[in-house]
């Protein structure tokens, strides 16, 4: 509907030029398939802008430098939880972290562990890691914990790094990790859970696309990277070479998360360079 009212047409044309742009800047593939849900989100936008057809919205976007990334948190699909995909928390808390411990040993220099949620949306997924982590390694000596945390959506980081979160939010936490790692929220935030201070402190938020090259972390730098439920929005080649960069920034070892409906073996090109450890759980071979 447009500002008087109509459903707004998006012409084959006007749909053909957002998908370019989407796919040029930040290699999401929208397919035909995605139409009425580009129809449906950019509306929206273009009433806020009290713009009455998709062709005055592009004319704008031309004209405007900050309207790009404003259309993409419009496009964006941030769908996230607490402790999504469980088992990856478990198998990381009962399996990989105690193994990595052992082979460290006594080796101080090396008790870092370096993740990077990449794909973080509003923040549950960055903040279940922490949650994790710190959990497991609290009271063991000389242990540090860094989490990077990124997304192309500037709307959500904003959130994440806010750290307040709804009842209705907060529900997949463990009580006891609930009463641990968050404080009732007070004066505009009653009502609400916020992440406590050493949480917070744990991760750093930053804008970072997936699709360009710039902006990832050093080669190597890496221990645990979560990149889940992100690739099934690319297609086959920006998946590739998103695989590729997470190579590099792995060290030799270093452990990569997928969505529960991603696999390495679909992505092409990566015989001999990943180690399935688990269903969704692979490791970088040297
Ligand atoms: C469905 S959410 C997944 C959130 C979280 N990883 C999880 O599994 O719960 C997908 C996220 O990927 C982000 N995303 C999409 N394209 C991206 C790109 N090119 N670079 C970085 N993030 C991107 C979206 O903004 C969105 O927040």
């Amino acid at each position: 509907m447009n500002s008087l009212g109509h459903v707004m047409e998006l012409s084959a044309r006007d749909f053909n030029i957002v998908q370019r742009i989407v796919y040029e800047k930040i290699g999401i593939d929208l397919t035909e398939a995605k139409k009425a849900l580009v129809v449906s989100r950019l509306s929206k936008r273009l009433r806020e802008l009290k713009l009455n057809t998709f062709t005055q919205y592009y004319r704008y976007l031309q004209e405007s430098p900050g309207e790009t990334e404003i259309m993409f948190n419009c496009l964006t699909t941030n769908v996230t939880r607490f402790f999504r995909e469980q088992h990856h928390f478990e198998s990381l808390y009962l399996e990989c972290l105690p193994r990595w411990e052992a082979e460290i040993g006594d080796n101080f220099h090396k008790r870092k562990v370096r993740a990077w949620s990449a794909g973080c949306s509003t923040g549950e997924e960055p903040y279940t890691l922490a949650m994790v982590l710190h959990d497991y390694f609290q009271g063991k000596k000389g242990w540090s914990i860094n989490i990077l945390a990124s997304d192309v959506n500037t709307d959500v980081l904003e959130k994440a790094r806010r750290g307040l979160y709804s009842h209705k939010e907060i529900e997949g936490i463990p009580y006891s990790y609930l009463k641990k790692y968050f404080k009732l929220g007070t004066g505009s935030n009653q009502g609400f859970f916020k992440t406590k201070r050493m949480l917070q402190e744990l991760v750093a938020f930053r804008r970072i696309n997936l699709a360009s090259a710039e902006k990832y972390p050093a080669a190597g730098s890496l221990d645990l990277i979560f990149c889940r439920n992100v690739f099934i929005y690319f297609d086959r080649e920006v998946r590739r070479q998103i695989l590729e960069r997470f190579h590099r920034c792995l060290q030799p070892g270093g452990l990569l998360f997928l969505g529960h409906s991603e696999s390495i073996n679909t992505l092409g090109g990566q015989n001999g360079r990943w180690h399935m450890l688990r269903h969704t759980i692979y490791q970088r071979i040297p």
